[in-house]
């Protein structure tokens, strides 16, 4: 509650209290905090958890790192670390202090002469290039190898990438006469550079080796800024090169983030699926351009992402077109950027023709899309574009890549939160134990209520407490934390009479049922076989379930 409260105002309503939901932008409030559970939930975008995940979704970082600041922030001191878990985390803050080390060197040089005169050409004032990082390496060999060295091992050097090692021992700077750019992961860590060619040397772009701190299809650039964009911007802009990140940055769409020279991958596409709702991947019109952005949309759409595209003029990137046009007429652009299916008929052709030959080729991108509504209405566009009646295609199309919006947004049918709702809340915890034992588990569908279950049994098992807070703190998936969170908020209160009452036995008879079926293939099998024992022993079990009144466990 005070955690929460520092980031948004919030009403008391009833037992609760409501506010403006932090995470999507809203006018009316739909985010629940519960005083006494010490969990948050919003009707809107169905986010919810405990105190961790809020800390978690809002400020993106991992669970270990939430800990750590909540205990930061009430004083509390966590147990140290394993022995080993501790010499490698003491290695890698070694690297990322070598690599800020290398950073403020970087940034003291930037106003020197040539890099000045190099940024004021592209249009980046030292401001910008401040508020960036972006700075300057010298064209000696090894310049920041010397003033490194007094303070890091060169191993170190070499490990983070700044220096190169050659044959017989020989060092050197990687970064030599170049303009470096910081690459940041969220939460402000350094973990790479990319270096720009002042002229024509090639390459034009050097850029860390990977890493145990940086691989590049895992990272984005300027991810950690343009997160904070996102709530309010409801999408985020994919564009290709650094200048064109830093040139949109500027003219006011912070929402924006680069693929480092790579495609988008699906790593960075579950990035921005954590994040945003909708996409605009914003490239270059030539031939090449159009093949990026059809095999990003691809990727954006197997992740349940919404994407549309905006292609610039050939031969023309963001960085360009923003500089020359300004930011309002970029905005136009931006508003105009095809969604996927009506770019996807442009790609096909112009008549129809055209269009039906590609069609098959074109659905298959459109399938990789998780949502079968979405998917629907992709194919029924092109379909329809291409003048071929929609039940001629068959129903195509199984998703290759698992949802995560999707799967998030599933919550387990009624009787389950049912149950779930009564056995880790209304449900006094002594009793939890002895109820949990008559669940049959095989009879649930959901994996989020295995999943609960699972979790509880382990606990009882070890002859731990029921208690929910304790639950949850043994569950890692966002989506299982999820359904807990949406428990007290969606579900009506469930208490023992009715648990049993209606829950547990629908549950037994569901299995029972299931069971039964099950033993009547089984007893065909064994009959086809001959095998007399087991079909006596199938019997058995068969008449002990039909004569079993309905309602015992
Ligand atoms: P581009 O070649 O399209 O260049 O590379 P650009 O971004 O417009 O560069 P400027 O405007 O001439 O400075 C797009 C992106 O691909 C990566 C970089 O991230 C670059 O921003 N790249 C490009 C490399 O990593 N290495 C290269 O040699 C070239
Ligand atoms: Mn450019």
């Amino acid at each position: 509650m005070a955690v929460v409260g520092e980031h948004l105002t919030l009403r008391k309503t009833g037992r609760n209290h409501v506010g403006l939901c932090p995470f999507h932008g809203e006018k009316t409030p739909s985010f629940n905090v519960s005083r006494e559970k010490g969990t948050y939930y919003c009707f809107g975008c169905k986010r919810g958890g405990d105190v961790i995940d809020f800390v978690m979704e809002l400020e993106r970082v991992p669970f270990a790192e939430a800990v750590e600041r909540l205990a930061e922030r009430f004083g509390i001191r966590l147990p140290p670390a394993s022995p080993e878990a501790r010499r490698r985390k003491d290695e890698h803050d070694q690297l990322v202090e070598v690599m800020e080390a290398a950073q403020a060197v970087f940034v003291r040089q930037v106003a020197e002469d040539r890099p000045r005169a190099f940024l004021e050409r592209r249009g980046v004032s030292l401001e910008l290039a401040a508020e960036f990082g972006l700075g300057y390496s010298k064209g000696e060999w090894r310049a920041l190898y010397d003033e490194l060295r007094r303070r890091f091992p060169e191993r170190a050097l070499v490990a983070a990438g700044l220096v190169v090692e050659g044959e017989a021992g020989r060092v050197w700077d990687r970064f030599r006469d170049r303009v470096t750019i910081p690459i940041r992961l969220t939460r402000g860590r350094l973990v790479a550079f990319g270096g720009r060619a002042l002229g024509d040397e090639t390459p034009k772009y050097l850029n860390s080796p990977e890493s145990s701190l940086f691989s590049k299809s895992q990272v984005l650039f300027a991810l950690d800024r343009a997160t904070r964009a996102f709530a309010q911007a409801n999408r985020a802009i994919v564009v290709e090169g650094y200048f064109d990140c830093i040139a949109l940055h500027h003219n006011g769409f912070t929402e924006t983030v680069a693929t480092l020279g790579t495609a988008l991958s699906e790593h960075h596409a579950k990035e921005l699926a954590r994040r945003v709702p909708r996409v605009v991947v914003c490239f270059d019109g030539d031939a090449a351009g159009r093949q990026a952005a059809v095999a990003a949309m691809r990727t954006l759409l197997g992740v349940a992402l919404e994407v549309s595209v905006l292609l610039l003029p050939q031969g023309q990137d963001p960085d360009d077109v923003v500089r020359h046009e300004g930011a309002e007429a970029f905005r136009g652009r931006i508003t105009g950027a095809l969604p996927a299916a009506e770019f996807l008929l442009e790609l096909m052709g112009e008549n129809r023709e055209d269009r039906r030959r590609n069609l098959l080729q074109t659905l298959e991108i459109v399938d990789s899309c998780p949502d079968p509504v979405r998917r629907f209405s992709m194919r029924e566009a092109l379909a329809r574009g291409a003048g071929v009646p929609l039940d001629q295609l068959g129903w195509g199309g199984t998703p290759r890549v698992v949802a995560t919006q999707a799967e998030v947004a599933s919550l387990p049918p009624p009787g389950e939160l049912a149950l779930l709702r009564s056995l880790l809340i209304d449900v006094r915890v002594e009793r939890r134990g002895e109820l949990l034992a008559q669940v049959p588990v095989e009879a649930v569908d959901h994996p989020a209520t295995r999943a609960i279950l699972d979790a509880m049994l382990k606990r009882a098992a070890r002859g731990e407490t029921l208690e929910i807070s304790a639950i949850t703190s043994d569950i890692d998936d966002g989506g299982v934390r999820r359904v807990v969170a949406a428990l007290e908020h969606e579900v009506p209160e469930t208490d023992e009479e009715r648990l049993t009452l209606i829950i547990l036995r629908g549950l037994c008879d569901k299995n029972r049922k299931t069971r039964l079926a099950d033993l009547s293939l089984e007893i065909q099998r064994a009959e086809k076989q001959g095998n007399k024992e087991k079909l006596a022993q199938l019997q058995r079990e068969k008449n002990a379930l039909i004569k079993r009144p309905k309602s015992t466990a």
